[in-house]
């Protein structure tokens, strides 16, 4: 009682107090009195979400993560461009979520490999799947598999450092590159590959920087199978591909013609994005543009209506020396229009085509539902259709579409699921269950050595330390062998 008021004054204190010792006030000690034990899988910003408001709303809950990489933040690290560090600040609230002290992490565990869905269910109370979309869409045509055709997937997973990617080796020496889709991540590789040099010292890898520096890449095509007014990207990138420096834009004024009549009507973002194209393509550049336009050195543009046919192999048959597309038109109007061949078809020469056409989720075993169709775990608001317990956040719940914002959104529903769940007393929380307890001899058994949050932080500490060799902000270590020895496993 005194020290009570002596620390929030003697009113609230008295009925605290009240409160506190009178009888009709106190909840009897319910089944949310216990402690839930959740499980998570995958620590990207599905995962984490997830985990922040489980901890902030229930004072009890303990959240155990689980990743299949050593290290965490899956997209944030491995897919954010290295010149976006301001989007990584997300990770600074992440680590304070699994700095919390009813919050584990477990890295370097395959949750479908290392141990079952149907094991963390016994081990858990609650089990939520946020393992977004670890595979890409493919395109399905003749030459797709051709040497000198990458997914964006694969290109960015090779210079964010991405274990699997590391040796990917991409052959820079095509003047020409055709990135196929109109995306945010088609035009990540875009600038990636037409930034300065300069520019470039940021958490990108060692390696990839210095085949960049020897690149002989001069013009980067992003090709899209509709219109102008269906393109995917936003226009915060868009403009930073308008202001790149030693670079220029190559739109053609025709794509544009007679556009600013059809977007009257249209949302505002897509609004603004399209006549920023209109601006750039048929308007008289300011001083500013003029200036770097005037000097650059490499190019950039937009092909609308061609859908790839058929990646052309060279005479030996080894190689992509360029690719045939369909002329499309449009059927239908705005977000819903669909492309279909006119008949005609175009040959393009280049020696280099990243895939960019998304990314997809992949099942996870027999004992959890999923819909092929649309690529995602089939819910409602997180929970998995038909099994009770079993919830689902981020790119695997939604598909693989959206900012951070937007995975942070559903994966705070998701959570908010499991919380009424609680309280509905539809966990059982009445069965104690013992959580990492259980799982670590079954990980024991079959070999696996989790990686702790504060391995992950001696790691982060080495590449941060080389990086400042370096003069980056940070040298990703990506060989796990290598992480296997800083942490002395
Ligand atoms: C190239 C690229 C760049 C992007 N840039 C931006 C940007 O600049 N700004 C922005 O706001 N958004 C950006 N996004 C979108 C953002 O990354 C996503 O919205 C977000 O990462 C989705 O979160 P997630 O947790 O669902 O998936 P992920 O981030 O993919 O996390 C899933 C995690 O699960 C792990 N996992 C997979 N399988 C298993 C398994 N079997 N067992 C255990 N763990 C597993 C993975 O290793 C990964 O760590 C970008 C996306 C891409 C692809
Ligand atoms: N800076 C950022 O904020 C940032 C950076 C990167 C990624 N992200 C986000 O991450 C998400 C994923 O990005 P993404 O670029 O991978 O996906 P996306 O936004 O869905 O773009 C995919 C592109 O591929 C095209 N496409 C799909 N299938 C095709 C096919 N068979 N043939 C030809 N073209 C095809 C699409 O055209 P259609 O429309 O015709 O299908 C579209 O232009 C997005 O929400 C994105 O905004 C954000
Ligand atoms: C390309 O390779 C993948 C797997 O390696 C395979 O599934 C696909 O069918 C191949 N595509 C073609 C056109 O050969
Ligand atoms: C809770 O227990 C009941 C009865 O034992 C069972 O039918 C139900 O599936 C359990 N719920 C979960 C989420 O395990
Ligand atoms: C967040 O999710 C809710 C419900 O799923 C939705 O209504 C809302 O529009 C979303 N907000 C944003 C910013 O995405
Ligand atoms: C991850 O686990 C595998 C066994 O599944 C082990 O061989 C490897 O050394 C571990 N890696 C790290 C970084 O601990």
């Amino acid at each position: 009682m005194q020290r009570c008021l002596w620390e929030v004054g003697w009113i609230p204190c008295l009925l605290t107090f009240l409160l506190v010792s009178c009888p009709g006030f106190k909840r009897p000690l319910s089944t949310s009195e216990r402690v839930p034990r959740i499980c998570i899988v995958g620590s990207g910003p599905a995962g984490f979400y997830t985990a922040q408001h489980l901890l902030k709303h229930h004072k009890l809950a303990r959240v155990d993560i689980y990743e299949k990489l050593p290290v965490p933040f899956g997209l944030v690290r491995f897919g954010v461009a290295p010149d976006h560090p301001e989007v990584k600040n997300v990770i600074n609230t992440f680590t304070q979520t699994a700095q919390s002290d009813r919050c584990s992490y477990y890295g370097n565990v395959t949750v479908g490999k290392d141990v079952t869905v149907e094991e963390l269910q016994q081990a858990y109370h609650a089990v939520v799947l946020s393992y977004g979309a670890e595979d890409n869409r493919i395109l399905g045509i003749p030459g797709e598999n051709l040497s000198g055709v990458y997914s964006a997937r694969a290109f960015v997973g090779w210079y964010n450092g991405l274990p699997e990617n590391r040796d990917l080796k991409p052959d820079l020496s095509s003047k020409t590159v055709l990135v196929l889709g109109q995306g945010n991540v088609a035009l990540d590789v875009a600038r990636i590959l037409l930034t300065p040099l300069d520019l470039l010292r940021t958490d990108i890898t060692e390696g990839s920087l210095a085949a960049i520096a020897s690149s002989k890449v001069k013009r980067v095509w992003l090709v899209g199978r509709r219109g102008p007014l269906q393109v995917a990207f936003t226009i915060k990138e868009l403009r930073e591909m308008v202001n790149l420096p030693g670079a220029r834009p190559i739109l053609d004024p025709a794509d544009f013609a007679g556009l600013r009549d059809a977007i009257k009507d249209v949302p505002r973002p897509r609004k603004r994005l399209t006549e920023l194209m209109i601006k750039t393509a048929l308007e008289k550049p300011g001083e500013k543009e003029a200036k770097i336009w005037a000097s650059a050195t490499r190019e950039w543009g937009l092909k609308f209506l061609r859908s790839p046919l058929e990646i052309l192999p060279t005479a030996d048959g080894k190689r992509a020396r360029g690719i045939r597309m369909a002329v499309t038109r449009l059927e239908g109007s705005g977000e819903s229009a669909t492309a279909v061949p006119t008949g005609e078809v175009e040959e393009l020469e280049c020696g280099l085509i990243l895939s960019s056409i998304g990314y997809r989720s992949l099942p996870l075993g027999s004992s959890v539902p999923f819909d092929r169709k649309h690529g995602i775990i089939p819910n409602h608001l997180g929970r998995v259709q038909g099994v009770p317990g079993l919830y689902c956040s981020g790119w695997v719940k939604r598909g693989p579409t959206g900012v951070i914002i937007t995975t942070m959104n559903d994966s705070f529903d998701t959570a908010q699921s499991v919380l009424e769940d609680l309280q509905a007393g539809m966990l059982n929380v009445s069965n104690t269950k013992e959580g990492f307890e259980s799982v670590r001899s079954i990980l024991q058994s079959r070999g696996v050595h989790p990686v702790s949050f504060s391995d992950w932080e001696k790691i982060d500490a080495a590449e941060v330390a080389r990086g400042q060799l370096a003069g980056k902000p940070r040298e990703k270590i990506v060989d796990p062998q290598e992480m296997l020895q800083l942490i002395g496993h």
